[in-house]
């Protein structure tokens, strides 16, 4: 989870060519005289992250021509909107943005005239970034924007070729999710919009150049590429990335873009994705976008996967050689269907988005890869929601899948396993009340009856009462639907998951605890990651040196190249004490920017004096090729362990 990030320098800037410009505040829009019905109605539909007005006007195409400067970490071009404007006496445009230079924006007028356009950059919100606020007395029908984006854009990285696989060649790519796309294009930054673009992109003759659309796996790499994206998208989905990447196929509509180096591994390692579409397609309906190709990203890719549509962007982290981590691919995949078509209208609806991708993700792991990886995935996924749970790290009122507004929030602040894991295990729990014939039926007609379209919490009740709850009524009770949506925890009365592998691993564990006994490796050998996971899931807080010395020397955690392994194994070194660890520690903590396994190990060395001295060393050397999130997430939990200065004596 992300804190906020530190008090930025505010910063208003003005519109070049303006007369009258207005940098105080704008006439805000009207209140409804009307009911508190209506405000509520409105409330629930509001996007608290956006400074848009999609009510107003909606942009419904974007046409971007962009160059891509890694000399200066820059984007550089024009954003130019097609808009539809809902209210007829409406005189402005508001956009979303952070940290963008914006050298001139005009209307169009006529066939290819276009006249410059009044605007006003507020000053910046540490969390929003800045209001952009344009001036249209005339409602024109496009609006184009002459900008760049800040070298230090939140939803960019810029590589050396020194942190690339190939050593040879830059390497930049996007990260939209939840609210950066503002970073890098002035745009109404909310779910609830959607719109379909193109793209033109300049780039130095040896990178190519990929987005969320359609790219072409014959392309020439020739430094000049176009994009289009026919299907309507929001916001975060849009996605750019460009350096020595060559494509590999997987089956005719899928495949795998890498450095030239990677890219055989990761096709063999994902060679089952057109298998999971097929299972996906026959449980939930078609396809609808075409291609669908797998970027391996280099290892600072801050997440584990973003379902970027046709272009999953992926950590290669998951490629560990024996497919045991593939079920990241059937999760982006998943997203298809949960979240790109049916989306969270905003982000406090976001377990719409993940925790049905979530579900869907653990039926198409099971359809493919048998119950028993589906389950044992289950139990490691709700274990560590209880654990978390327990360990006061998630606010009881951010337990619930009806979020409340998230108003001067962060998006990703909000966001926890309760999304993921609760979400998932309520509609779980769903299907085992209602049974696979009623529940397989009713979650498709959601994606075919909301596809394309935002959704709210209240659009799922409403939609599940009209389809389920009310056709069978004494199923599921008012009190147990009031316990998944809007009571913290995991209600009571819900079926945990129960892997018969694990029953083994816990004996082997117990057994070794207890005797000091190994598990042999007639047992060991065919255990895959997840047995491994649970096998470290539940050791004690310590260990012993011996105890410690006895594991690595058997099953060589220190050192792993098994990312789920290491980010529970030296957490547990931290906290024993054991030092042999230290140096394949430190540099797990350098080559991996994927947050979610390189935080664990941080926020248990800033527990105590020295680990914090660790952590700060490590950091400072590794900070240069982390991902700004992580970077954000890293910083927050050193500055939150330094003793306060409060209380010092001068
Ligand atoms: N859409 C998410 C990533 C995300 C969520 C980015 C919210 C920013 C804000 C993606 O689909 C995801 O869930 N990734 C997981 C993969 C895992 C659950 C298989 C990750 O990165 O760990
Ligand atoms: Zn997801």
């Amino acid at each position: 989870m992300r804190l906020p990030m530190l008090p930025l320098v505010l910063f208003i800037a003005l519109g070049a060519g303006a007369c009258s410009r207005h940098p105080t505040a704008m006439p805000a829009s009207p209140v409804p005289a009307n009911a508190k019905a209506a405000a509520m109605h409105s409330a629930s539909l509001l996007d608290e992250h956006s400074y848009a007005e999609p009510d107003t006007v909606r942009t419904t195409d974007l046409a971007l021509d962009l160059a891509v400067d890694f000399d200066h970490r820059q984007l550089t071009g024009t954003a130019t909107h097609t808009l539809q404007w809902l209210d007829l006496k409406a005189t402005q445009l508001v956009l979303d943005s952070r940290d963008l230079t914006i050298d001139k924006i005009e209307g169009a007028v006529g066939k290819d005239q276009w006249t410059p356009l009044q605007y006003v950059v507020a000053a910046k919100d540490a969390i929003l970034g800045s209001k952009l606020t344009i001036q249209a007395p005339q409602r024109n029908a496009k609006v184009r924007i002459t900008y760049r984006t800040s070298p230090d854009a939140s939803g960019l990285q810029w590589l050396e070729p020194a942190m690339t696989q190939g050593k040879q060649q830059p390497f930049m790519f996007s990260q939209s999710e939840a609210i950066h796309a503002r970073s890098w294009v002035p745009l109404q930054d909310t779910p609830g919009v959607r719109f379909t673009y193109s793209a033109h992109v300049t780039a130095p003759k040896d990178a190519m150049v990929l987005m969320s659309a359609d790219n072409d796996p014959t392309a020439a790499r020739d430094g000049d590429y176009t994009f289009v994206m026919p299907q309507p998208i929001p916001s975060y989905l849009l996605a750019i990335a460009a350096g020595d990447l060559v494509f590999e196929p997987i089956s005719p509509r899928s495949g795998v873009w890498a450095e030239p180096a990677m890219v055989h591994k990761a096709a063999t390692e994902f060679a089952d994705t057109d298998k999971m579409m097929q299972v996906a397609e026959n449980l939930y309906g078609p396809y609808r976008w075409g291609r669908y190709d797998i970027l391996v990203l280099p290892p600072s890719f801050p997440f584990g996967g973003m379902e970027n549509p046709r272009l999953t962007f992926a950590t290669p982290t998951v490629i560990v050689g024996d497919k045991s981590l593939v079920s990241l691919v059937a999760h982006e995949l998943a997203h298809s269907w949960s979240g790109n078509l049916v989306t969270n209208a905003s982000w406090k609806n976001i377990w719409l988005n993940e925790g049905f991708t979530t579900y869907v993700q653990a039926r198409i792991t099971e359809a493919l890869y048998g119950d028993e990886l589906a389950e044992m995935e289950r139990q490691i996924d709700q274990e560590e929601l209880a654990a978390e749970i327990k360990s006061g790290d998630i606010a009881p009122a951010d337990q619930v899948l009806a979020l409340p507004p998230l108003t001067g929030r962060d998006p990703d602040d909000a966001l926890s396993d309760i999304a993921y894991t609760k979400g998932a295990w309520f509609l779980r729990f769903l299907e085992q009340r209602f049974g696979r014939a009623t529940f397989d039926p009713f979650l498709r007609g959601w994606f075919d009856s909301h596809a394309f379209k935002s959704a709210t919490t209240d659009d799922f009740v409403a939609y599940l009462h009209r389809q389920l709850l009310d056709k069978a009524p004494n199923t599921v009770s008012a009190a147990e639907l009031d316990a998944w949506l809007h009571q913290p925890g995991i209600p009571a009365f819900a079926e945990h998951a129960r892997s018969r592998n694990f029953g083994i691993v816990d004996a082997a564990r117990i057994a070794w605890s207890a005797e000091a006994k190994l598990p042999p490796l007639s047992i060991t050998a065919a255990w895959s990651t997840q047995e491994w996971t649970h096998f470290l899931d539940g050791m004690p807080q310590t260990l012993t040196q011996e105890q410690m010395a006895s594991l690595d020397a058997a099953y060589h955690f220190t050192g792993s190249p098994n990312g789920e392994l290491a980010q529970r194994w030296y957490p547990l070194a931290v906290r024993s004490g054991y030092h042999a660890a230290d140096s394949a520690m430190a540099e797990f903590l350098q080559g991996v920017g994927r947050r979610k396994l390189i935080m664990p190990t941080y926020e248990a060395l800033v527990k105590t004096p020295e680990g914090l001295q660790f952590a700060q060393d490590v950091f400072d050397k590794a900070r240069a090729g982390y991902h700004p999130i992580t970077t954000a997430s890293v910083a927050a939990a050193i500055a939150k362990a330094q003793p306060s200065a409060k209380g010092a004596t001068p």
